[in-house]
């Protein structure tokens, strides 16, 4: 019986013990290199995460950078403003603004962030 006991403590204990560690394990990410969607295009790429991030809530059509209207003529306004300079991610606000930090509280997903770098460091091309 004290046998059948102590192993039942040990089980719980083991249970336990284990679980915590489960849940302490920091998240593994795996280190996946970064490959473009076959295809890769600005329209279909880049463009479609300012209207699901509503970016043109703020980057209307009142002054500064607009972020509304068509895939070629938002990408004509980020470069005219200068928050793309093509082949320059790292002086890019549209990369830095949001590189490893928060624009208006807004974070983009690493997909969408790889996805920008990966446009600019090409050319920025209307494509
Ligand atoms: C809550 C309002 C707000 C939202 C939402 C917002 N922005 Fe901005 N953004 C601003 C303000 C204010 C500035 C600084 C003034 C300016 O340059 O227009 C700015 C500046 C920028 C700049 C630099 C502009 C320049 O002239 O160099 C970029 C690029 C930019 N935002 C991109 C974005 C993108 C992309 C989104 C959506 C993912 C976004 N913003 C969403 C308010 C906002």
């Amino acid at each position: 019986m004290k046998i059948k006991v102590l192993f039942l403590i040990a089980f719980i204990f083991i249970a336990f013990t284990s679980c915590t560690k489960d849940t302490k394990m920091p998240n593994y990410v795996p280190n996946v290199p970064y490959v473009p969607p076959t295809d890769f295009g600005f329209a279909k790429d880049v463009y479609p995460l300012f209207a699901s991030h509503s970016c043109p809530g703020c980057h209307g059509t009142s002054g500064g950078l607009t972020l509304s209207g068509t895939a070629s003529v938002v990408r004509t306004n980020l470069i005219t403003v200068g928050a793309v300079i093509p082949n320059n991610s790292s002086g890019s606000k549209l990369y830095s603004n949001f590189n490893g930090t928060s624009h208006k509280n807004i974070s983009l997903t690493s997909t969408e962030l790889k996805n920008i770098k990966y446009w600019i460091d090409s050319g920025a091309k209307d494509n």
